[in-house]
């Protein structure tokens, strides 16, 4: 039997309560298709800074880098708000996503058509979005920077404390994620939106200008360009008409909200982050740690059993465990199955249950 290294980083808020439901299902998958899982936790974000005063020790990412795959619950609270910017439970996932070299986002916003009634939007009968946003580039890990600027505005205000954060993009990270792009739309409906702002920005004519020396090597791939400000449009407008959708890091994390958004609930979105292939993938729901609820038992499970089944796909190449959650959440929703965020009053655990139940 197979036995796979996964490091489980339960994180803040409702994370441990959510990590703890993918964990059970994968415990069950994985015993019906004859795999095993070694799951070491570790510590990262508010949780991390309470007792180690950093947000990321050493010790996790080290056993994150000898591990087969990581899945993360959701860091961050208002606890730790006023904490030195250095210190913030986010920098736990940016410095997972840096030290893994995770450049690679993906973000499926898909429409269960179970759930298109809680979609904010009229008359939306699918959507099957997939957003590649890189991750490791741009304005996120670019030069950052504060400086007292004594020069002044056009009416003689001096301008005073001045803050910097700069957009960079090589050749190098452009190609890779794009190439990706370009991979995932073969494998899908064989569309590939390119979303920039090229009418402004040197760094976007930079991956148009990639965009477009690849295109021939995918000729069955239809390349098209976006603005992002049009494109934020367009998602509301017509978001039946996208397939994949590849971006920079900072466009990528505003446009993947806005399109969990529109699937009508965030708690029920996985995501996947994808560095060299043979590295550790890192699995996560989009969700945040919502502090509000934690504790309640009414955190929906289903946006981390989701990362779980991605894990199993794209990190482990456990292609049948994988479609048998999917299914399994599927048809829980079927079931009629819901946690307060779509609409019913089930718990966290009864979720859980009813998911291992169809496995
Ligand atoms: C996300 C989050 C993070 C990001 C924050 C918490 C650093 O918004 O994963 O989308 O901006 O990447
Ligand atoms: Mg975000």
């Amino acid at each position: 039997m197979k036995t796979y290294k996964i490091a489980v980083i339960p994180g803040d808020g409702i994370g441990p309560e959510v990590t703890s439901s993918a964990v059970a299902v994968l415990k069950t998958a994985g015993s019906l298709e004859d795999i095993a899982f070694e799951f070491t936790e570790c510590d990262a974000g508010g949780c991390a800074i309470d007792r180690y005063g950093e947000p990321l020790p050493a010790s996790t990412l080290d056993v994150c880098r000898n591990s087969d795959a990581v899945l993360l619950g959701a860091v961050g609270g208002p606890e730790w708000d006023n904490v030195d910017p250095s210190l913030r439970p986010e920098r736990a996932l940016l410095g997972l996503r840096a030290g893994l070299g995770l450049y690679s986002n993906l973000r499926p916003a898909l429409m269960f058509r179970e759930l298109a009634s809680a979609s904010p939007l009229k008359n939306v009968e699918s959507m099957d979005i997939l957003i590649v946003r890189e991750l490791t580039g741009g304005i996120y890990f670019g030069k950052h920077g504060v400086f007292e600027s004594s020069e002044s505005l056009p009416d003689g205000t001096v301008k005073g404390l001045t803050a910097y954060d700069t957009e960079e993009y090589s050749t190098a990270e452009i190609t890779r994620i794009l190439m990706e792009g370009f991979r995932y739309a073969q494998a899908r409906r064989k569309k590939l939106t390119l979303v920039d702002k090229a009418n402004v920005l040197e760094s976007s004519r930079l991956w148009r200008k990639i965009a477009n020396e690849l295109a021939p090597s995918y000729p069955d791939v239809a390349l098209d360009f976006l603005y992002v400000d049009n494109c934020s449009m367009q998602l509301i407008n017509r978001p039946s008409t996208f397939d994949v959708i590849v971006t920079s890091n900072m466009f990528g994390d505003i446009l993947s909200d806005e399109a969990g958004m529109i699937t009508g609930s965030i708690g029920m979105l996985p995501s996947a982050s994808l560095g060299a292939p043979g590295t550790p993938g890192m699995y996560e729901p989009v969700h945040g740690s919502a502090p509000d609820i934690a504790g309640t038992g009414k955190a929906n499970p289903l946006a981390t059993i989701l990362s779980a089944s991605m894990l199993l796909r794209w990190s482990l190449g456990e292609t049948a465990a994988s479609d048998r959650i999917e299914k399994a959440v599927r048809s829980a929703l079927a079931d009629g199955f819901r946690t307060s965020d779509i609409g019913g009053d089930i718990s966290t655990e009864e979720m859980t249950r009813a998911v291992i139940e169809r496995l």
